[in-house]
């Protein structure tokens, strides 16, 4: 369903903003065009305390690709999180409220924060954790989490959180890549009533990893688990013991140094270990929660993303702590105990951002459409949508139902590279186009080219890159080889350019409306999941000779995931054997991973020089079976498999 319907911001929401007309926008965002140095240097100075003032605002050359912000200065991003909020009025305000999976609620002021990060700060020292080294963080949404990053940002250790839904092994591969030396987990993880045991799957993981000295154990479940001695560490025990100090002073570091490495799909089989900087990461994320959350002082402001993932990290931890907000987390699923539980907790801590994705709207919208209804959600004034494009059925719903028509949704166009939004409405002033994330933030320069690497007309499809560096921007990839896979992935397709791997076009109104990835990248419930990654773990499986992984359109997650298998010699297709594959690429990856379809075919659609047709198993895949709109099969080595595999499509 397309709209072409436009909704203005209310009177209300507009009086409360930052920014409360284009007027504004539009010169400030001229402004950090014309003269980005210029216009950085004073953002800089306004949102963050730097120990000494940088000697250069940009460096940059994207051919290379080389990009440094804030050369010479130095600073800390636990000590702008955390110590300069607590030096005034905002010592006693809530910094993170925290809602478990059962209802239960805790909160920490600013300064109890402060004093639990540095004890921990300085039990990481203790145990020999340095600047520079790096430090895994496998943990579900529990307090503690928050503590175990800015206890690492605070001493200059950069940490490497691991989603807590991805599997032993994928644990086990992110260790290893980025060799970090120490591991912080929990006994046992909750969601959904449902107990998952992590530090089981962080032992399992623990037998391949040797770089790893110490394992920190958070207790939240009361899980019986193994400890092994001289390794293993109760979190509790050590921050409790009387020689921890209370005070560490913050390691001043440069501001390209690394705050964190997030590992994200790509293209290829093995993720990529994107490195976020400290100053400049942290600048893009506390301006953008200023602007587009417009986060005054006395709000409450509910992501309720995984910090497993950059939205968790950018917003949920360093955006909103980093400008003094109170950041509310939810340890729990959207649907249980039922489809009311977002709205429950809206009402509950009276909240007035709130910031989730389109695979969880859509899911609201079809188990619990009337919950929304059964709350007080009077304080909500914007509604935040991230993770793949928002359709506009979705959209209105969550702006009907969820807003009743009075707050403002951003949908906020940004990946793991960008660090924080860089196409976004801002809440008082963008008149809103359902489903378009609308204009570029301050100091966004985007582009959309064609293949032909031109300049796309109005509403014409092409790439979406981006032109000029931002300060939040990835600085590089973790390991061996950055350079060369910096271009690969970005910086070398329209050179000159960053690529983001999405497909966009611009209409009349200089609106951006985003097509979803154009690479070998799929978006499952907004996770991205590489086709390569879960190929590799469906032909790790004895049965599997070969197989082919593409993304169809999914109902709920937006994109499901179709695996095409070819099967060995002596293996016959069975429900059975289904089950066994799908059970294989969880345990490989992880849950988010599972193929929602399997689907056995004799052979693949390939081109006489080896390579699969994609285009021809994506539109089967997504019930396109029209041969007319396949295009020339002449190419392929036997082009009656395609009836086979039309015939032979699951629910056909
Ligand atoms: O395809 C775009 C989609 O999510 C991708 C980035 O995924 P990830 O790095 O995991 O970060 C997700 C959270 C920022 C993008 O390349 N995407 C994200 N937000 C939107 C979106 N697509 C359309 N509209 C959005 N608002």
């Amino acid at each position: 369903m397309a709209t072409e319907q436009i909704f203005i911001p209310t009177k209300e929401n507009q009086s409360r903003a930052w920014i409360s007309s284009m007027e504004e926008y539009q010169k400030m965002y001229d402004a950090s065009v014309k003269d980005p140095e210029k216009f950085w240097d004073e953002q800089a100075k306004e949102f963050l305390y730097w120990k000494k003032p940088w000697d250069t605002t940009l460096e940059w050359d994207f051919t290379k690709p080389y990009v440094s912000w804030f050369k010479g200065g130095l600073t800390n991003a636990s000590y702008n999180c955390l110590d300069r909020h607590t030096q005034g009025l905002h010592r006693n305000k809530a910094a993170i409220i925290w809602e478990s999976d059962g209802g239960r609620t805790k909160m920490y002021t600013y300064q109890s924060l402060l004093t639990k990060v540095c004890r921990f700060a300085n039990v990481l020292k203790d145990h020999g954790v340095k600047k520079g080294d790096v430090v895994a963080i496998f943990m579900p949404m529990v307090p503690e989490v928050v503590t175990a990053m800015l206890a690492c940002a605070r001493i200059g250790a950069i940490h490497t959180i691991i989603f807590s839904g991805f599997s032993s092994q994928a644990l086990r591969d992110r260790i290893q890549d980025s060799n970090a030396k120490c591991l912080i987990t929990v006994d046992a993880g909750k969601r959904g009533g449902k107990v998952i045991p992590l530090k089981v799957m962080a032992d399992e993981a623990m037998l391949e990893t040797p770089t790893i000295e110490t394992c920190f154990v958070v207790t939240h479940s009361r899980a019986t688990i193994n400890m092994q001695e001289g390794r293993d560490f109760y979190y509790h025990e050590e921050t409790r013991r009387r020689d921890i100090s209370n005070e560490c002073e913050p390691e001043w570091v440069e501001a390209d140094h690394p705050l964190f490495i997030l590992y994200t799909s790509g293209s290829t089989g093995k993720p990529k270990g994107v490195v976020h900087s400290t100053g400049g990461y942290l600048l893009g994320c506390a301006i953008t929660t200023k602007y587009v959350f417009d986060l005054h002082d006395e709000d409450i402001y509910f992501c309720s993303a995984d910090v497993g993932w950059i939205t968790g990290h950018s917003y949920i931890v360093y955006g909103p702590l980093c400008i003094g907000g109170t950041s509310l987390m939810f340890e729990g699923i959207p649907t249980y105990p039922n489809a009311g539980r977002f709205w429950e907790i809206c009402e509950k801590h009276a909240v007035n951002q709130f910031y989730t994705a389109p695979t969880a709207i859509r899911s609201l919208m079809k188990n619990g459409p009337d919950e929304p209804s059964k709350y007080n959600l009077s304080n909500l004034r914007i509604l935040g949508s991230v993770g793949e494009p928002i359709n506009p059925e979705a959209w209105l719903w969550y702006f009907h139902e969820v807003g009743q028509g009075r707050c403002s949704v951003v949908d906020t166009w940004w990946q793991t590279e960008s660090g924080a939004h860089m196409i976004s409405n801002l809440p008082g002033c963008t008149p809103m186009k359902p489903g378009s994330a609308t204009l570029p933030f301050f100091g966004v320069q985007p582009i959309i080219l064609t293949e032909e690497k031109k300049e796309a007309a109005v509403d014409e499809d092409g790439r979406l890159c981006i032109k000029f560096p931002w300060p939040s921007m990835l600085r590089r990839m973790w390991g061996e080889d950055s350079d060369k896979r910096m271009m690969d992935n970005y910086f070398g397709i329209f050179p000159g350019y960053y690529f983001s791997g999405d497909g966009a076009a611009l209409d009349k109104d200089g609106y951006y409306w985003l097509k979803g990835r154009v690479d070998d990248v799929i978006n499952v419930s907004g996770h991205r999941m590489s086709t390569a990654e879960v190929e590799a773990a469906l032909n790790s499986h004895a049965a599997v000779a070969e197989s082919a992984v593409v993304g169809y359109p999914h109902e709920i997650k937006g994109e499901g995931i179709y695996g095409y298998v070819v099967l060995n010699e002596g293996f016959e297709p069975s429900d059975d054997l289904t089950q066994m594959i799908v059970g294989h690429v969880r345990k490989d990856i992880g849950p988010i991973a599972s193929p929602d379809y399997i689907h056995f075919v004799p052979d693949l659609p390939k081109t006489r020089s080896g390579k699969i047709m994609r285009r021809i198993v994506r539109k089967i895949a997504a019930g396109k079976i029209d041969k007319e709109g396949f295009g020339d099969l002449s190419t392929l080595v036997d082009p009656d498999i395609v009836d086979v595999i039309i015939e032979t499509r699951p629910n056909a």
